[in-house]
């Protein structure tokens, strides 16, 4: 990271050096320095006419937003690939200027006014007393302001945000973050990030006709997602090592956590709040955001449209059976009848299996009938109705809807809606009709790539700056393919549509323990096992393959106590946790259902010597900021208490994902003390002492038993079972792993421990430094003190600092 900071800092002299020459060589009058005294001005015409910070990131001037149209605006100096820039701030977004005589100036008076030929387009009006003198900086943090000749500040570009926040720029009650109109429309959008009038930070749909919430989940309690509303200070920051705090106690850490890259945290156009890491080659990655399925973004494809989202492909925008896109370039619209229909009209249902349209309807009516609920929507002049088994109930609800809005399908969704269309219309068993996005304009959609990092050993090219921006590369033309399975006057089949059913918001399904009976062919194929249950193959009604734990838990935990410890877990979303897909809970049969590894455990693979370096490296800092995301930055805190390398999953590419999580009894974030454990739990060789001491338990456990897993990645040599040494009078035993080690390192042959308690079959192609700093940070974490060892996110950043 320091390397990096320092090629940043050399690109970026280098890049102003040739800019000051290019200016001298053309003989224009350049302004490439920080700041704009009084009674100057920025003309528009005049390419030169730019301040730039005197660390050179960010520059401020008038930048092309269209065909002859200019924003007074902030970016970062650095162009992308593509020769645009990012852009973190404008003073006139919504009111763009003419390429010829606008100029930005800095009255005697202390205004800051953005003219177009004549009129006045911008102000900022800060007159202190007459005669007084100022001028506009560009500082290094990419605020601009206007500053007296004893520093005092009059305004600054911090306090009126556009879509992005700069690291140490404070989002308050007073301010908000207004999206970008499109990907190159920088017009304020529908979005908006603000503290609502309750004190809690929100995203917030503003439309042309609707408006609603859609973050944090409005179907969950504000204090069930650990938010309060009791704070008004209205507070949140982010600062430069990624941590973002706000006063309703809404906290993240971004996932590469640490001082080094530039960040920024932006509400796209699309609606989604993401943090961008500046990575060493230029490119922004995602690394964190608030929304991992942007189907769930309200308003994400317009009126009367259903979103559909393909983690691979993001989201895709489609029209029901006898609806059309509105307008072909933008999705924004939605779709609209292709019939006309009054409410005494002959009308068929056409059923939409999976598919829900959240809000608008009249009533959320429980125990109703099909017939019932069909004479409900008939009668109050319904446009469709939601029709949905709740087990809870042991009946179906009904939801007549007047609009039909933020619709969304999702295969694990057990709800049917039924669409009103008229009796005329002629689609009965047609192919269903797609409608597909026109693929030249410019409607594209950002591919969401949670916490896809790239881990880069190649040697840094400070020529390729800014590669590409992330999802530039990653257009794609977003177009329609829907089949829908409907059938027509056919009442629903019950048997159908109790095979699963959506916990409320959480994302994930509940199985019947005949279906995964079935999956598992009679839990046929055993591929795991440990403390907790057994695990088996199994391959899902959608052909999916998953894994499936049937738990050792006795049953006299009822179900709801069950359902809550399970929903939390299932909310844990990141790329180094294994992702729950649902779970059975009936009679006394208690199975959780998981996304399938290709490669099987690190204990397996670490018998077989299939992991080479480079591999094991991964490993050791994936599975370390996923046990990070557990205690620090998920909702609910989160103790694993059984880390070992049985619980480490390595998918196709190698990379880990922790399963076996929250299995342990969770815990609150606000309670001081782990208390609660009442019998111990943890495997041999892995669990730290505070276990035999009756210690308090808290997160430094798991770090001692990843301490421990290091430790076993490097050395190859079984912690359970310890390492067989001779004493000096010949007597054997076997030693603590972790003991060993540290001897080895203290010992006499000191300069080259790191050799002798490698595992020879890693082979030789390591970094020593590399290594020696993994081991170091082994050694920390097995620390028999529990306060001498670190905490998970401090070991991410000290091997991520540690690798070259
Ligand atoms: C951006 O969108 C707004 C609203 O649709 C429109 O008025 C404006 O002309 C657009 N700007 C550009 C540069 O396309
Ligand atoms: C700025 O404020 C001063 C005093 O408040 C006022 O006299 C002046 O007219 C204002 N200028 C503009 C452009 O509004
Ligand atoms: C104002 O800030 C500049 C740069 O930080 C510093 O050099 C200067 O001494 C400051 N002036 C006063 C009056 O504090
Ligand atoms: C929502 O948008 C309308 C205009 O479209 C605007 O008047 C209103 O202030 C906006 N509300 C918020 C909370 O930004
Ligand atoms: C409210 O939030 C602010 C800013 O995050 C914090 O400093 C303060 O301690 C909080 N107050 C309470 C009572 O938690
Ligand atoms: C649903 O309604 C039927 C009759 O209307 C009644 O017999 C049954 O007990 C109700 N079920 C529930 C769960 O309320
Ligand atoms: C796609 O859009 C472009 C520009 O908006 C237009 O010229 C072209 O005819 C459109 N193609 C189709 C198939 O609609």
């Amino acid at each position: 990271m320091n390397f990096a900071a320092q090629e940043i800092f050399m690109a970026t002299k280098c890049f102003k050096s040739m800019l000051i020459i290019l200016f001298l060589f053309l003989g224009l009058t350049s302004s490439a320095v920080p700041y704009l005294s009084q009674g100057s001005s920025l003309s528009v015409e005049n390419p030169g006419d730019v301040l730039i910070s005197s660390n050179g990131m960010f520059s401020a001037g008038f930048y092309p937003v269209g065909q002859n149209a200019y924003c007074f605006s902030i970016w970062f100096t650095k162009p992308c690939h593509d020769g645009s820039h990012t852009l973190v701030w404008m003073a006139n977004r919504d009111v763009p200027v003419n390429g010829k005589r606008s100029k930005l100036s800095i009255l005697e008076t202390n205004e800051i006014i953005i003219t177009d030929a004549e009129p006045v387009i911008w102000t900022i009006n800060k007159s202190v007393k007459d005669g007084s003198w100022s001028q506009l900086n560009l500082l290094d943090s990419g605020n601009l302001v206007l500053q007296t000749r004893d520093n005092l500040t009059l305004w600054q570009s911090f306090d009126s945000p556009t879509d992005t926040l700069l690291p140490g720029q404070p989002l308050n009650q007073h301010k908000r973050l207004v999206s970008a109109r499109s990907r190159t429309n920088h017009s304020s959008g529908k979005y908006r990030l603000l503290f609502d009038d309750d004190n809690v930070l929100r995203l917030v749909l503003n439309g042309s006709d609707t408006s609603s919430i859609y973050w944090p989940d409005s179907t969950i309690l504000d204090y069930h997602q650990g938010r309060t509303r009791y704070n008004y200070s209205r507070t949140a920051v982010l600062d430069s090592s990624g941590y973002f705090t706000s006063s309703d106690k809404m906290e993240f850490r971004s996932t590469d956590f640490g001082i080094g890259p530039w960040r920024r945290l932006t509400l796209d156009f699309d609606g989604n709040l993401r943090l961008y890491s500046l990575e060493e080659q230029g490119v922004w990655f995602v690394t964190w955001q608030a929304m991992s399925n942007s189907c769930r973004i309200h308003g994400a494809c317009g009126p009367n449209s259903i979103c559909s989202y393909d983690p691979g492909w993001g989201p895709k925008c489609g029209c029901p059976p006898g609806f059309k896109m509105k307008n072909h370039a933008d999705w924004n619209d939605g779709c609209e009848p292709e019939f006309e229909l009054s409410c005494n009209d002959d009308v068929n249902f056409v059923q939409l299996r999976h598919v829900n349209f959240f809000g608008y309807h009249y009533d959320n009516l429980r125990n109703y009938t099909f017939q019932e609920c069909l004479r409900v929507c008939l009668d109050s002049c319904c446009k469709a109705f939601q029709y949905r088994y709740f087990p809870e109930d042991g009946a179906y609800r009904c939801y007549s809807k007047w609009e039909l809005r933020n619709g969304h399908r999702y295969n694990s969704y057990s709800g049917t809606l039924y669409l009103k269309l008229p009796k005329s219309f002629p689609y009965n068993n047609k192919p269903v009709r797609e409608f597909k996005l026109n693929c030249s304009n410019k409607q594209t959609r950002q591919l969401d790539r949670l916490y896809l990092k790239k881990t880069g050993y190649e040697t840094l090219n400070i020529l390729i700056w800014c590669a590409s921006i992330i999802g530039l590369l990653e257009l794609m033309c977003v177009f329609l393919v829907f089949v829908f399975l409907y059938r027509t006057g056919e009442s629903p089949d019950a048997s159908t549509m109790t095979s699963g059913y959506l916990v409320a918001a959480t994302g994930f399904k509940r199985f019947t323990y005949s279906e995964l009976k079935k999956a598992t062919r009679g839990f046929h194929e055993e591929i795991g096992r440990g403390g907790s249950g057994v695990v088996y193959k199994g391959v899902l009604p959608d052909q999916q393959i998953a894994a499936i734990k049937r738990l050792n838990i006795e049953a006299h935990q009822g179900e709801d106590e069950f359902l809550a410890e399970v929903s939390t877990i299932g909310r844990l979303n990141h790329m180094n946790l294994i992702e729950m897909w649902g779970y059975c809970a009936e009679g006394k049969h208690r199975l959780l259902v998981y996304e399938y590894m290709e490669n099987g455990s690190l204990a397996n693979n670490l018998m077989s010597n299939s992991l080479d370096w480079k591999r094991r490296l991964d490993i050791a800092v994936g599975t370390a900021k996923g046990l990070a995301y557990l205690h620090e930055e998920c909702l609910e805190w989160v103790l694993h208490c059984d880390v070992k390398p049985h619980n480490i999953l390595l998918d196709s590419n190698y990379h880990p994902k922790v399963s076996d999580f929250g299995l342990s009894k969770l815990l609150n974030q606000d309670s001081p003390k782990g208390s609660g454990f009442s019998k111990i739990r943890g495997t041999r060789g892995y669990m730290a002492p505070e276990w035999v001491y009756n210690l308090p338990i808290t997160a430094k456990v798991d770090i001692y038993s990843y301490g421990i897993v290091l430790l076993e990645m490097m050395t190859g040599k079984s912690p359970s079972v310890g390492v067989p040494v001779v004493g000096t009078n010949g007597e054997k035993w076997h030693q603590r792993l972790e003991t060993w080690v540290k001897g080895k390192k203290m010992g006499a042959s000191a300069t080259c421990w790191v050799e002798e308690v490698l595992d020879p079959a890693m082979g030789y192609d390591y970094d020593r430094n590399e290594l020696e700093n993994l081991l170091e940070v082994a050694i920390k974490c097995t620390e028999a003190d529990r306060h001498g060892r670190p905490s998970m996110s401090q070991v991410v950043q000290m091997l991520v600092r540690g690798r070259n």
